[in-house]
């Protein structure tokens, strides 16, 4: 991690959890932050669609230090988009990040590159944060292709995009073989691929962004990763269901930043 780039730790829930569900996970990380306040990371939790006013009611009526993300967004104002929801109901509703190509929309929900492309512009010009996923898949990396792969999904997400706007973003690297599946990709590889999109952004002239990574992250590995993988945080799912294992990514992001001041 760098030593001056506040960590960022985003909870995706994926299609998991009810209203009720969420309500209930969303206070129970709010006691633990409580309890132990992580005052360097910056926090945020990605429910479901359905779940985001009620998460977002509790967050603001107990003043949980998290904010609130959606896992996507239709990069059109409105009209007929059955099924789909805009940047502006998110906005009504307290929603200040939104993921961006995550690579489950892109491989069964037929987003490629131009509508992530959209997606992005559409989510920064509303003024919402957007988390721009890339990552390769085993094929990809079995090949030694992964270099090549993000950056072409990096260039063709940020290439042109209007300066005022390179501060909204956050890329998250998150190789897909990784996600799910327990097979954490190594500090090693991390490391790696996190110093070759730092070099694709800075060309791009985004040399501040953040970059996270995403992959079977959880309370065990947080650590080592956070310290030798050279990123500013990380995208956690199935670890982000439980209040106790998100915590733990949370405070082994916040301990090494405030190690490293
Ligand atoms: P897991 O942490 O469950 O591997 O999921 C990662 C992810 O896809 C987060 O967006």
């Amino acid at each position: 991690m760098s030593t001056t780039t506040r960590p960022l730790v985003i909870g995706n829930w994926k299609m998991n959890l009810d209203f009720v569900e969420s309500v209930h996970l969303g206070q129970q990380i709010g006691v633990l932050l409580k309890n132990k306040p992580a005052e360097h990371t910056d926090v945020v939790v990605v429910p479901p669609f359905v779940d985001i006013r009620s998460v977002s009611s509790i967050v603001t009526s107990e003043r949980i230090p998290v904010a609130v993300g959606a896992q996507h967004v239709n990069p059109n104002e409105n009209g007929a988009h059955t099924g789909e929801i805009s940047t502006s109901m998110l906005k009504r509703l307290n929603v200040s990040w939104v993921l961006v190509g995550h690579s489950e929309r892109r491989s069964m929900y037929a987003m490629d590159d131009a509508v992530v492309a959209s997606t992005l512009r559409a989510t920064v010009r509303s003024g919402l944060q957007g988390v721009l996923c890339v990552g390769e898949n085993s094929a990809v990396r079995d090949a030694d292709g992964q270099g090549a792969f993000v950056q072409g999904q990096l260039e063709s997400a940020l290439e042109g995009l209007d300066e005022k706007f390179r501060e909204q973003v956050t890329v998250a690297y998150e190789p897909i073989w990784a996600i799910g599946t327990g097979a954490t990709a190594s500090s090693e590889q991390i490391s790696a691929m996190t110093t070759f999109i730092r070099q694709a952004l800075r060309r791009l002239e985004m040399t501040d962004t953040r970059v996270l990574y995403g992959g079977s992250v959880n309370a065990d590995n947080a650590s080592s990763i956070i310290s030798e993988g050279g990123v500013d945080g990380f995208l956690v799912g199935g670890a982000s269901l439980k209040a106790e294992s998100f915590c733990a990514v949370i405070q082994a992001c916040n301990d090494c930043y405030a190690g490293k001041r």
